[in-house]
């Protein structure tokens, strides 16, 4: 395997809005960003991912771009990103834009122009039909709830939106769309960005001719999963974008991929593959019911055992995942992995621990180093985001009561990850002197960077340790290219497993409250990580505490 110079890497998503506010607006910003790159550094990571930072009117907080070559004055200038890459390079850092390019606004120019004129070259920019009274063109349920088919005011026509109405889907068919893609893609890329995040990316091909499949709930709609299963060919798209962008550049693509076949892994993150990296999600999707939030089911420890062994499995040696235990999208890891109640400076380590070690790139999300949790909603009213209000209004349909309802979207709302960052115990976590965008998580007077930076048995600095241990001449290469093998996996709640190359190593994890002993086959020579203090030993063997994590080379 050829290497690259991102492989040994340790990646950190920001998500902008709620980083850092340097300017009193309630709105984290770039300058914000740029006044913690020594934070960052000091925590050891390389690459930084921006969630999207484009004008944009923030119908989904800027996952809908009215002009892919403005900033969003609300996050700075343009001067300011240039100044964001700059200041990351001198730390030895990247900087990664997230690349939504499934849609656009519908404020931009683009889509402005299809409404002014349907027939003309920009209304072959969307997927646009003829208005037929009393019928949709497809039964196809938007991700954010009901049918992706909008009217397109004051022509007759209606447009295809698979998430929210103000994000009308570009039309990849349109070899002129892509042109515009590729254009924009590398006039970022000329900037010295370090690569890019793909949004989305697994819904620009749509099955074609579009029809109806079979309806999944009483609304008559189907899930998007059930088209996208049909749709055959995004290979040509993605392998196109690939040889007229990024390959031209030695730069990091980590794509937002769900439900690939696994067939397709070599062709997504091969050698050759049409991105660096994919996002790991076997944990995240794990328990989703087609019914929506309300229905799906939590995951246990064993069955997150089993999602991130599967996965690892799945794509062995052929190249990297990108592993996470959070994002934007998500709640916090921490209030999702670990049972209930049980949530502790020791089992976040634990979660830490397991999944960075993990086969891949290590991503770290914001706050995810201080061990942030779910927020305690108390009322729907305090919740901002568009998919946990539609998920709620599911829920009510169902026949849950507001409390019931409130209970089940809360645990998985996007909101949990989105509170402003937790710097200090100060007013509004430090976050900003005006007022928050979002109400911060109100544990933020014990959870905060300022004490954790003082501590050395906080969350954040163990996750330093994990960062280190990744980056150390000894254990680099068998960390990063190893292989992974899993063990014990007879065992209930104990997620094992070795790391072999140079050396190998053993990473344990006693994923329950109770005690538990082990022994080690043939002994151990070192212990590189612990997450307690103390480590029991009773002859040939050692005895678990708790959430007790361990790395050991053997
Ligand atoms: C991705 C983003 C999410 C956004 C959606 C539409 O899933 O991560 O935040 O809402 O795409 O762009
Ligand atoms: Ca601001």
């Amino acid at each position: 395997m050829t290497k690259k110079w991102w492989h040994d890497k340790v990646a950190y998503q920001i998500y902008p809005k709620s980083f850092f506010d340097s300017n009193g607006d309630g709105i984290g910003d770039l300058p914000g960003i740029i006044s913690k790159l020594d934070y960052l550094q000091e925590l050891g990571v390389d690459i930084l991912w921006l969630s999207p930072c484009y004008q944009s009117p923030l119908a989904d907080q800027g996952y809908d771009i009215s002009d892919y070559y403005k900033i969003d004055p609300r996050f700075g200038t343009m001067e300011d990103m240039d100044c964001l890459i700059a200041e990351a390079r001198k730390r030895g850092m990247y900087i990664l834009m997230d690349l939504v390019v499934n849609h656009c606004s519908d404020e931009h120019l683009w889509f402005q122009k299809a409404r002014q004129d349907p027939e003309g070259p920009y209304g072959n920019f969307f997927y646009l039909t003829d208005k037929v009274e009393g019928k949709l063109p497809t039964n196809w349920r938007s991700y954010f709830g009901g049918s992706v088919w909008e009217d397109l005011p004051g022509t007759g026509k209606q447009y295809l939106h698979v998430f929210h109405k103000k994000q009308p889907d570009l039309n990849w068919e349109n070899p002129q769309v892509r042109e515009e893609i590729y254009k924009n893609i590398c006039w970022w890329l000329d900037k010295g960005l370090g690569g890019f995040r793909l949004d989305a990316i697994i819904n620009i091909k749509k099955a074609l001719p579009m029809r109806d499949y079979e309806p999944d709930r009483e609304d008559g709609l189907c899930s998007m999963e059930t088209m996208l299963k049909e749709a055959s060919g995004i290979g040509q798209f993605l392998g196109e974008m690939r040889d007229r962008t990024f390959r031209k550049y030695d730069v990091f693509t980590v794509g937002e991929v769900f439900n690939e076949k696994p067939e397709e892994i070599p062709d997504f993150i091969g050698e050759n593959g049409y991105f660096s990296s994919m996002f790991d999600f076997n944990e995240t999707i794990f328990g989703a019911s087609e019914k929506g939030w309300y229905a799906s089911r939590h995951i246990t420890p064993e069955e997150y055992r089993r999602c991130c062994f599967d996965a690892q499995a799945r794509v062995g040696t052929m190249g990297f995942l990108s592993n996470i235990i959070e994002n934007h999208d998500e709640p916090r890891g921490v209030s999702r992995y670990i049972p209930e109640g049980d949530c502790c400076p020791e089992s976040k380590k634990m979660l830490a621990g397991l999944n960075f070690l993990l086969r891949g790139i290590p991503f770290i999300y914001q706050g995810q180093e201080l061990g942030m949790e779910n927020v305690p909603f108390t009322s729907i009213d305090e919740i901002d985001d568009i998919s946990t209000l539609d998920e709620y209004r599911t829920a009510r349909e169902a026949g849950l009561s507001e409390e019931e309802a409130l209970k089940a979207v809360a645990f998985y709302s996007r909101d949990n990850a989105r509170t402003p960052m937790q710097w200090s115990g100060n007013a509004h976590a430090g976050f900003t002197t005006g007022t928050p965008w979002l109400r911060v998580n109100p544990n933020y007077t014990t959870i905060h960077a300022a004490a954790q930076m003082k501590d050395p048995d906080s969350v954040r600095s163990f996750y330093k340790q994990l960062i280190a241990l990744r980056k150390s001449p000894e254990y680099k290469e068998t960390i990063v290219y190893g292989t992974l093998e899993p063990v014990w996996e007879e065992q209930p709640n104990l997620m094992a497993y070795y790391r072999k190359g140079e050396r190998t190593l053993l990473v344990m994890g006693n994923f329950q409250r109770e005690r538990r002993s082990v022994v080690i086959p043939g002994g151990y020579k070192k212990v590189l990580l612990n997450n307690y203090k103390e480590l029991g030993e009773e002859g040939e063997k050692l005895s678990l505490n708790g959430y007790q994590f361990l790395v050991l080379e053997v």
